[in-house]
């Protein structure tokens, strides 16, 4: 069993209230009334908090004076900067001196740079009376939580669930030719996460290619969102949309004819340290340097210093390549794992769910008794965690509190973790009842 249980007390137990997420309530709840049904299985978030690799955690230590103090390029510590531009080039394939884009770190996650790109492209926008628009995919990742506090409304382009959530250019262009016709101008920027959380699905060249394509003829402004651009199967090539996104910009012509785009990448998943918060970011320079030099100055200096510099060593070290793919290992296995399971305890036929290639999350349907009832996968992630103590998300979770419904259907499941505790949570659910044939509900 892992450390989760003491790591969740210790997280969540103070004299205020930690945060509004129901999920914190419930597990507050769960934790007071002593664990009923065993220690929490913390499935929903995507956290684990494993051990630091411990070469990472001997070059944390290593980290020299100036790591502790303010740093001075808004570009990240130098040497960080150059590993991240090396990781780009050489996982994105893209070719190394292409002065048509530069790399710079986060240090504060992608999700500031996503929100001081989006002020960014508000200050560039020419006088309208309508909102910007924010298009991105429904079930996707909280880009409205993102965009929605600068004024941008948000519209969404519907994966299927009866094609497993696979992307559709045509509901692409609908959506944006929709947009058009209803504010006479395109959206304001498109979100495209081609490693897609959360139906973990890897998407493939050309719909990425149609996406962007569509996007730089009408000039609207990119996000690549490519968080988990390392953290797939083994057999599986990530599509790299910034490499497509390159090659399209360099069909249409001058830069002065491209739309703004930005991509981002999260180091925090593929090395298992989110908190720390470290990620690349990459633009045109002179989109890049007017990011972090006027807008990421606005609100943050460079701090983190000794985490940059750790992460400097270790991305070039052989460990870290053999991390990665161990990583990558344990989460296909556990990915296989959940799907045994899903049909083997819990009797849901094979074909009514895709476990995807890619993320460290896989998806699949609420029983039918559940997702038959107006807000019915709130019921049973609510009544799976009280009965069982397995803690799984909506497919479309959020970070935050919202008033979203809980309406598609589909739970999610973190399998990054160990595969002892994913077995321990289908045990659990197996013997509370649950299945895809369960005839009636748990109940409260
Ligand atoms: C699709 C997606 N984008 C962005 C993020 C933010 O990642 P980070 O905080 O590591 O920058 C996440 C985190 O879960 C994510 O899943």
């Amino acid at each position: 069993m892992s450390e989760t249980p003491e790591t969740l007390q210790l997280q969540l137990r103070d004299s205020v209230l930690p945060n509004h997420l129901p999920d914190v309530e419930w597990l507050l709840r769960y934790l007071d009334d002593g664990c009923p049904s065993g220690p929490p299985l913390f499935l929903s978030l995507g956290e684990s908090w494993p051990p630091l690799h411990p070469d990472l955690s001997r070059l944390l230590s290593q980290a020299p004076d100036y790591g502790h103090g303010y740093q001075l390029s808004m570009y990240g510590l130098p040497a960080l900067r150059r590993e991240l531009r090396d990781l780009v080039v050489r996982t994105h394939g893209l070719p190394a001196g292409a002065g048509d884009f530069e790399v710079a770190v986060t240090w504060s996650g992608t999700r500031s740079t996503m929100f001081d790109f989006g002020r960014l492209l508000l200050d560039r926008r020419r006088k309208s009376v309508r909102p910007p628009v924010l298009l991105c995919t429904a079930p996707g990742w909280d880009f409205a939580g993102v965009f929605e506090p600068l004024g941008y409304r948000v519209e969404y382009v519907p994966l299927d669930a009866g094609r497993h959530f696979a992307p559709d250019l045509e509901a692409w262009r609908e959506a944006v030719a929709s947009i058009e016709a209803s504010s006479d101008e395109p959206p304001s920027l498109i979100a495209l996460n081609a490693q897609h959380n959360p139906t973990a699905l890897n998407w493939g060249a050309e719909v990425v290619r149609g996406v962007l394509r569509l996007a730089v003829s009408r000039h609207i402004p990119v996000l690549l969102d490519d968080a988990h651009f390392g953290v797939h199967d083994p057999a599986c090539v990530p599509t790299s949309s910034l490499a497509i996104l390159l090659e399209e910009l360099g069909e249409a012509g001058g830069a002065s004819e491209s739309p703004l785009w930005l991509a981002v990448r999260s180091l925090g998943k593929q090395f298992r340290c989110n908190g720390w918060g470290l990620g690349a970011i990459t633009s045109s320079p002179e989109t890049l340097d007017e990011l972090v030099n006027t807008y990421r100055v606005q609100h943050q200096y460079n701090y983190a210093g000794h985490l940059q510099y750790a992460m400097a060593k270790w991305l070039p070290r052989e460990s870290c390549e053999a991390h990665l793919r161990e990583q990558n290992d344990l989460i296909a296995r556990n990915r296989r794992l959940v799907g045994g399971l899903l049909v083997s305890d819990l009797g849901y036929p094979p074909e009514s769910f895709s476990p995807g290639e890619c993320t460290s999350f896989t998806l699949f349907p609420v029983p039918p008794v559940y997702s038959e009832r107006p807000e019915g996968t709130k019921c049973f992630l609510e009544e799976t965690f009280f009965k069982t103590g397995v803690l799984l998300s909506d497919a479309w979770p959020r970070p935050r509190n919202s008033r979203q419904s809980f309406s598609l259907g589909y739970a999610r499941i973190f399998i990054g973790g160990s595969p002892d505790d994913l077995a321990t949570a289908f045990g659990r659910m197996a013997e509370a009842g649950i299945g895809f044939d369960m005839p009636s509900r748990l109940g409260p």
